[in-house]
Order: C-alpha cells, then sequence, then structure tokens
C-alpha cells in the first residue's frame, strides 16, 4: 500500500466515524442524513403531484372496470382492473417515499385533481375509455420524465422508484395502444 493510499484509507475509516456520529445525532430524522442533496421541500411537493397523478389513475381505472360494456368488455375490464390496482401500488410507493423524506402525504380529497398531471374522463364507450387512459398515460410519461430529470443525482432513491414506475407507465401505454388497435381493427371488420 502506497503512502497515499494509506491516508486515503484512514480518511475513509474517520469519514465513517463521522457519518456513525451523525447518524446517531440525528436518530430521529430517519432516512434523511446529510448526504441529502435534493431541496426536500420541492421533492415533497413534486411527489404529492405524482401521488395525486396515481390516486386519479386508480379512480378512473377502476370506474373503466366497472363501467365497461361491449363485445369486448371482458377482457378489456379485466385489463382496466389490473391498470386499477398497479396504480395504486405506485401510489402506495410514492406515500412511502414522501414520509421517508419526512413529508405528509397529501391524500386530502378536496385538490387532488388540481395536483394531479392526468385527468379523470369517464368515457362513455369502450373505445373512449381506452383512448382516455392512453392519454393519461402518455400525460404520466412526460410528467415523470420531467421529474426523473430534475432529481437527477440529487435524490438517487426517489429517482429510482420514479423510474421503475414511468417504466410501468410506458407498459400500460403500450397494453392500451394495443387494445386500442384490436378493437379497431374488429370493428372495421364488421362494417
Ligand atoms: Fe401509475
Ligand atoms: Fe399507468
Amino acid at each position: 500500500m502506497t503512502k497515499a493510499d494509506a491516508s486515503k484509507q484512514s480518511d475513509f475509516v474517520s469519514d465513517i466515524a463521522a457519518i456513525r456520529k451523525r447518524a446517531r445525532q440525528h436518530i430521529e430524522d430517519g432516512a434523511m442524513t446529510d448526504a441529502y442533496k435534493g431541496n426536500r421541500e420541492v421533492v415533497i411537493k413534486i411527489l404529492n403531484e405524482a401521488l395525486a397523478t396515481e390516486i386519479v389513475c386508480v379512480l378512473r381505472y377502476k370506474r373503466h372496470h366497472y363501467t365497461a360494456k361491449g363485445i369486448h368488455s371482458l377482457a378489456v375490464a379485466d385489463e382496466f382492473l389490473e391498470h386499477a390496482n398497479e396504480e395504486q401500488g405506485h401510489a402506495d410507493r410514492i406515500a412511502e417515499r414522501i414520509t421517508q423524506l419526512d413529508g405528509e402525504p397529501n391524500f386530502d380529497p378536496a385538490g387532488i385533481l388540481t395536483r394531479s398531471h392526468s385527468q379523470y374522463v369517464a368515457g362513455d364507450t369502450l373505445t373512449e375509455m381506452i383512448k382516455e387512459d392512453l392519454i393519461a398515460e402518455r400525460i404520466a410519461i412526460e410528467s415523470y420524465s420531467e421529474i426523473i430529470r430534475y432529481l437527477g443525482d440529487n435524490d438517487p432513491t426517489s429517482r429510482r422508484m420514479m423510474e421503475e414506475i414511468l417504466a410501468n407507465e410506458e407498459q400500460h401505454a403500450e397494453e392500451m395502444k394495443t387494445l386500442l388497435e384490436a378493437i379497431g381493427k374488429n370493428e372495421e371488420k364488421k362494417s
């Protein structure tokens, strides 16, 4: 080991000691340490908007699940339910992360639509429902991509979570697009 390596190693050891000391001092901060480089208030606000977006998506998919009618409705209704459950999972993960950041997840029904990036459209026909879901997914994809860029290296945990959720929204959008095409083809055949 060279002298430089040895001193690097001792720096590292003393860093560890300082880190442990700080962790003990701020034990009440939970997962929050001095290593956190994000702007906590902004990140909590952004995550609460994502939470509202997910809640609106849960409600819209549930509505679509229970009201899907028509010849293709069975398979599509199942797909709507699956998405509703996955959006619920996203909402739970985001709420959990907000509490880790010492924030408060906002579940207040008043204002959910204002905080949400996506909209709630009931839709009358199966095609309309799928179209609205596809639009909502595309909005989520765009705004989550923005959030991920904003978080950058300042909050890798929130960023990773949002990246995983984004990948799932991309799957949702793809599935809605496939359903829309399948129904379109069937309608063409009938006419
Ligand atoms: Fe979602
Ligand atoms: Fe989704």
